[in-house]
């Protein structure tokens, strides 16, 4: 597989790996504009909070390629440059590495205040490469420091993909279980099939399988009974945004999950990277939660699948209350309540420029 987030300079291009394609088939769908992109992420061609976070670094090129030309004086081409930056940062409200490496590049262009649109482009296509190197290697120390948690014969559940598939690669729950295994220990993994898109079923099972990891997927409302048999001895989730003081967004579901894996005294972990720690967020209860079209939910497929006139209610996250996680693994080790002092410091010590920059 080629890699599934790339920028062709050249061209001007970002390619993406077409996410809703599979696993049935590889496709690569091209944004040459800010349009496309958008369309992109609200279609989930791409998904994940870091891979969300690179392409719109990415993104940011396209939008300075696009207005390089055809405005009548450089200050019209700066304020359209600004409209397209503020359209692609909300595309998607919870995942908060989207505006935050959108934030990055702005800053970078008002601390180094480039001249013309081609050094603003030539600058912002270094930086954009640098964010998508750091992810990945980002995602490996996260993976370092969680393999230490995993013991052989383990038994992890996870929730939606937080794999290489939603970072720049690797991945972040997933990655846990990659490095855990690159150390010989003998892990399996129970994915939950992720209503209503399928991330469980049609992205963790498929890279995991790939990767060689025993993978078994069950429906999302078949956790709490395979907690009380006794068939999960961990679980593993990633974040789009965590809070202050430790509440974690994820993709829905989690949260039930966590009450049921309190409930069975079974640890419930987060690995995620300094850079999805939002210190502007105080609590969970301030972070958005998107809301998607009910047609995900009342259709399965093309085919409807409840009677004509009935609505649904399509929250695309939940989050899960710090009280109910045992650990959340970053690239700088695991972090423990009370986490409104450990991820501040975290942040401090190592975290992103990005993340030190909303310290309170
Ligand atoms: O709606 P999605 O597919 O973008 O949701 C993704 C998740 O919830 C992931 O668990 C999260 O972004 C972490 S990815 C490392």
């Amino acid at each position: 597989m080629k890699p599934h987030i790339r920028f062709d300079g050249a061209s001007g291009t970002l390619v993406l790996l077409d996410q809703r394609m599979l696993p049935a088939s590889e496709e690569y769908f091209y944004c040459r504009d800010t349009r496309d992109l958008i369309y992109a992420i609200q279609e989930m061609v791409v998904r994940g909070a870091p891979a969300l976070g690179v392409a719109a670094a990415f993104g940011c090129v396209l939008a300075a390629r696009e207005t390089a030309t055809g405005f009548s004086s450089p200050r019209e081409g700066a304020e359209a440059l600004d409209a397209l930056l503020d359209a692609l940062a909300a595309v998607r409200p919870t995942a908060v590495n989207l505006p935050r490496m959108i934030g990055r590049m702005r800053k970078i262009r008002q601390d180094r205040n480039p001249s013309t649109f081609a050094e603003l482009v030539a600058l912002w296509e270094t930086e954009s490469a640098r964010i998508h190197r750091e992810d990945q290697e980002v995602n490996r120390r996260i993976g370092a420091h969680g393999a230490e948690l995993l013991v052989s014969g383990d038994v992890v559940l996870t929730h939606c993909n937080a794999g290489a598939l939603a970072t720049a690669g690797f991945g972040t729950a997933l990655g846990v279980i990659y490095a855990a295994r690159a150390r010989g220990k003998d892990i399996r993994v129970i994915a939950c099939e992720t209503r209503p898109l399928l991330q469980g079923a049609r992205l963790t099972a498929y890279e995991l399988h790939r990767n060689g990891v025993p993978v078994t997927l069950v429906c999302d409302n078949a956790c709490a009974l395979l907690m009380r048999k006794g068939m999960v001895s961990k679980v593993l989730a990633g974040a789009d945004r965590i809070a202050a003081d430790g509440d974690t967004a994820n993709k829905i579901g989690t949260y039930g999950i966590a009450l049921s894996a309190q409930a069975h005294g079974i640890p419930f972990y987060i690995a995620a990277p300094l850079s999805t720690v939002d210190l502007r967020t105080p609590t969970g209860d301030d972070i958005p939660i998107e809301e998607r079209p009910e047609s995900e939910v009342t259709y399965f497929g093309s085919r409807r699948i409840c009677p004509e006139g009935v609505g649904a209610c399509n929250f695309a996250f939940d989050v899960t209350p710090a009280a109910l996680i045992a650990g959340i693994i970053t690239e700088l080790g695991v972090l423990h309540p009370p986490y409104g002092l450990s991820l501040a410091r975290a942040v401090e010590r190592g975290g992103s420029k990005e993340a030190r920059s909303t310290l309170p």
